[in-house]
């Protein structure tokens, strides 16, 4: 079963409308998710929504992996590090950096994991994409940031070095679902240049307008890999 794994916006996509709800219980706590045919959705900031540092990640992996999911496919909005990813543009990550902010499964016992992305399944990803937009990359590294709060400029000026892209929960979803051994694959839908790295000014409005101006394209990719059963 195909679990999709998005942010606030993606409750408007229509995909998911008329789809029931369930709540499941796991050991860190209860999460709603919306259920298809062979496929689950899985709204990450929960009801009442949750800020990115306070998202129950644990719960919703442990959710994902107890209904029975067999790959994620995320959708995380993100700024971007490079003036040649310019906004509008989705990305296909193949590595993160999130060396301050690590969630684990491993809490009570010695178990270190390697971790890699699936290279295969980030591209089945990123042709599905393909099929919908010219504007989408494959491969980067996304920067995760502990939020709420957007990055400072001199923030942004030390982690454009360090990657291409910058969000605040694809590092946690990804390191989660790889102890739990499934398969996580992300559309980034870059919303914005991050703070400084073009010289207008950076607004949340920005951002909102161009959430909303990705998702269309967004949903058709996610109905592509709906019906080809990614699962
Ligand atoms: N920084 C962090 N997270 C984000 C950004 C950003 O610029 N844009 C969308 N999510």
């Amino acid at each position: 079963m195909l679990a999709i794994l998005g942010g606030t916006s993606l409750l408007d996509c229509r995909i998911f409308s008329g789809w029931p709800e369930e709540t499941v219980e796991t050991p860190f706590g209860t999460v709603t998710i919306k259920k298809g045919d062979g496929v689950v959705f899985l709204q990450r900031h929960g009801n009442p929504p949750m800020p990115p540092h306070r998202i129950g990640h644990r719960a919703n992996i442990a959710a994902l992996k107890g209904l029975g999911a067999s790959r994620i496919v995320a959708v995380n909005s993100v700024g971007s590090l490079k003036f040649s990813l310019e906004p509008g543009t989705l990305l296909v990550p193949d590595d993160f950096v999130s060396p301050w902010h690590i969630e684990t499964f491993f809490d009570d016992e010695m178990r270190f994991m390697i971790p890699v992305m699936d290279g295969n399944f980030a591209h089945e990803v990123f042709v599905a994409c393909r099929e919908h937009t010219m504007a989408v990359r494959m491969g980067g590294t996304y920067v995760q940031t502990i939020g709420p709060r957007l990055e400072t400029r001199a923030e942004i000026n030390i982690l454009k070095d360090f990657g291409d892209i910058v969000g605040m929960t694809l590092a946690s979803e990804a390191t989660l679902a790889m102890e739990t051994d499934l398969p996580y694959a992300s559309i980034c839908s870059i919303d914005n240049y991050c703070h400084g790295i073009v010289e207008t000014p950076l607004t949340m409005d920005e951002i909102r307008v161009n959430v909303s101006r990705n998702l269309a394209t967004i949903e058709s990719v996610l109905n592509t890999l709906i019906t080809r059963g990614l699962s």
